[in-house]
């Protein structure tokens, strides 16, 4: 009897992994980022990725690419409706039917929330989420927990604070739901209309953490982490909601004077940004957010070759 390397063929949410899942991950994750490439350029050399981008992205789309250029594998792809026959009417169902016949995993991003359900029920290869619209980003999160883990050493004990958009934020969906397996403080900062959805608190309760809900960007300054969000525009319906809620926070050098912690709090964001993340943290050494961008990979080729069941040398 065959014993799977990792217990899942997709990722489709932060929901489904269990303490275990992350360690593996982390470890597999940590492993690549420190081994010399040239040991793994030839793992994936046999498979080939389809990379489906129905929703403008930058990091995540070109991460993935990159790590499955790194493992040696092929990569088709397609961006945004208008040159994909979704434009002509075709289903998403249908798409993912063709999808199976042209490549051995696929990752989507659809601006639909459930989208990558649907899609992974249509398909018999491993599918992988890269966000569908306001609900889940569960790469993003793991690739948020693995700078935690490699900035900080350790996760537990850490006092963690969100910043921004709760409401519609999916990457703060989803890192909450990982962080509810460790022993974590949250920091939870938003305008009132952008609070955090019913369904992440209850996460948060059931797993017993110590957090609290302000409106206070201060509440950041004995913090160990602060994780800062943009306020999406392109997720209001109303525009004039948007532009009330915009300029909601802006985190600068001067303001971060203020906390005895300013060489020592890691900042991440998972960018784009607009104006809520000052330029002139950019310096800072405990400024991560470009450095998210090389642990991603990292941990997008872990997750490749996890989901199709290769092990590490
Ligand atoms: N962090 C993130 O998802 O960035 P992109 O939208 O550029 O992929």
């Amino acid at each position: 009897m065959t014993t799977n390397l990792f217990s899942h063929c997709d990722i489709l949410d932060t929901e489904q992994f269990s303490r275990d899942d992350l360690e593996l991950i982390l470890d597999y994750s940590h492993r690549i980022h420190k081994s010399d490439r040239s040991s793994l350029s030839k793992l994936l050399d046999k498979y080939i990725l389809a990379s489906l981008f129905f929703e403008a992205s930058t990091r995540t789309r070109l991460s993935f690419e990159t790590a499955m250029h790194r493992l040696g594998g092929k990569v088709i792809t397609t961006v945004g409706f208008q040159f994909s026959s979704i434009n002509k009417g075709e289903s998403l169902y249908d798409t993912m039917k063709m999808i199976e016949a042209y490549a051995d995993i696929v990752v989507i991003r659809h601006p639909t929330e459930g989208s990558s359900h649907l899609a992974a029920d249509a398909s018999s290869i491993p599918l992988i989420n890269a966000g569908d619209g306001v609900a889940q980003h569960p790469t993003q999160a793991l690739l948020d927990l693995y700078t935690i883990f490699a900035e900080k050493s350790n996760i537990e004990g850490l006092r963690i604070a969100f910043v921004g958009d709760l409401k519609y934020g999916r990457t703060i969906h989803s890192l909450i739901q990982l962080l509810c397996h460790y022993k974590v403080e949250l920091v939870l900062i938003s305008p009132a209309d952008l609070s955090l959805p019913e369904q992440y608190l209850k996460n948060i309760r059931e797993s017993e953490l110590n957090f609290i809900e302000s409106e206070d960007l201060k509440d950041i300054l004995d913090c160990d982490v602060v994780y800062v969000t943009r306020i999406q525009e392109e997720r209001f319906t109303h525009r004039s909601d948007y532009e009330r809620l915009k300029d909601s926070y802006t985190l600068n050098r001067d303001f971060l004077q203020l906390s005895p912690k300013l060489n020592e709090l890691l900042i991440m964001h998972p960018l784009p940004r607009v104006k809520e993340l000052s330029t002139d943290l950019d310096d800072l050494p405990n400024a991560a957010y470009f450095r998210m961008a090389h642990y991603g990979v990292s941990v997008r080729m872990a997750l490749l070759l996890l989901c199709l069941q290769v092990s590490l040398p």
